[in-house]
């Protein structure tokens, strides 16, 4: 079955709540953990037991509902029982990161997964972020790439004691990058802050959502170049199509025709679940693109996307690392070190 339909259609998954090992006194941060597939893959790490379990998201309200609903309906083992915890952050403004991120710090000695979840799509044309970047890039790609850099440090650090391979960073990509978005990946000019609207492609929402999510893999293959040799696997997935308030904004026609397609969340879960513990997954799997329900990657990824990879001397086109120096510029100056004194 080729790429499509095995993503449409996924064979079942390999890793799931049977398969979680022993997660005593490790420390998870899911962005976007109040929702969705993000909130599927809480409760089950929570159910696990031993761990604490960061819900990184924007309102604390909805986080604290999140929190209050999976402690109502699921259990943890009263002899080492799981600690959910808030973290309020708004990946659509930049200021709100390193002070989210200062939060965590003070309150933690070690961070085991970041799985980079949280995310927005069909978001309308013009929509931009607080600091005039197009929605889904600023929200999807530079906030989460900020975040993840200034946990970096912690990552590295708890990669130095743990089990091989255990320290990850999971970012969430689509099916979508194998048939939407600019061929080459994706064009820096159309990103720049407050230029969306001299862009005739970037009126459309699948196209800008599509870039966005080409970054999400881009900024997996990216870190794992700077951060495998540190031990930590820097990995990025497609979770599946799954039915979640993601889907509210897409027209009746389009939620006819994807309908058949669409599983429970719990599953979109179980392939972030796979890339976050599973002991299949190692560092020399970085920057490689995992497809639901995961126990697998992606069989052929767009020739163009690939070449993106690769530098230009390597004879690649270097979009990837191109686009992980705008995400530095874009983002410095937001990193807060004032403040933490570095
Ligand atoms: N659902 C699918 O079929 C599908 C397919 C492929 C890829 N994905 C990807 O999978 C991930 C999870 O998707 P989902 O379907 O579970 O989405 P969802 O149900 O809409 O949940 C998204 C989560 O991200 C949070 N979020 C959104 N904007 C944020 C911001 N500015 N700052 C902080 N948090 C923010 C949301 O918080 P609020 O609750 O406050 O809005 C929510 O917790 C996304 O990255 C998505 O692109 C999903």
């Amino acid at each position: 079955m080729g790429a499509f339909w095995s993503q449409l259609l996924p064979p079942p998954p390999t890793f799931t709540e049977f398969n979680i090992p022993a997660l005593h006194g490790r420390v998870f941060i899911i962005t976007g953990g109040n929702a969705g597939v993000g909130f599927c893959l809480a409760k089950m790490l929570y159910s696990a037991g031993g761990c604490t379990i960061y819900i990184a998201s924007r309102s604390a309200s909805r986080i604290q509902s999140s929190i209050s609903e999976i402690s109502t309906t699921a259990s943890t083992p009263a002899a080492t029982p799981s600690t959910l915890k808030p973290l309020v952050v708004d990946f659509a403004d930049l200021r709100t990161i390193a002070p989210a991120v200062s939060e965590f710090l003070a309150h933690e000695q070690r961070l085991d997964v970041l799985w980079n979840n949280a995310g927005v799509a069909q978001q309308p044309p013009g929509s931009t972020t607080a600091q005039g970047y197009e929605i889904h890039m600023g929200t999807n790609c530079l906030g989460p790439f900020l975040f993840t850099q200034l946990l970096l440090p912690l990552l590295t650090k708890t990669a130095q004691d743990a089990p091989s391979s255990s320290i990850r960073v999971i970012f969430t990509s689509s099916q979508i990058i194998d048939t939407t978005g600019p061929m080459g990946g994706i064009r820096l000019s159309e990103q720049e802050a407050h230029a969306t609207h001299l862009h005739t492609a970037m009126q459309d929402k699948n196209y800008t959502y599509a870039c966005s999510k080409i970054g999400n893999w881009y900024l997996a293959a990216e870190l794992d170049k700077r951060v495998r040799a540190a031990g930590v696997v820097s990995v990025a997935v497609n979770p599946g199509n799954v039915r979640t308030k993601g889907w509210d904004p897409v027209s009746w026609d389009a939620k006819l025709l994807i309908a058949p397609f669409l599983y429970d969340p719990q599953m979109g879960a179980y392939t972030e679940l796979w890339a976050g513990l599973a002991e299949q997954v190692t560092t020399s799997d970085g920057g490689k693109l995992g497809v639901p329900w995961g126990g697998r990657w992606h069989p052929g990824p767009r020739r163009d996307l690939l070449d993106g990879l690769r530098r230009k001397v390597d004879w690649g086109s270097g979009v990837a690392g191109e686009f992980w120096e705008w995400c530095e510029v874009q983002t410095r100056g937001f990193a807060g070190d004032e403040e933490r004194g570095d």
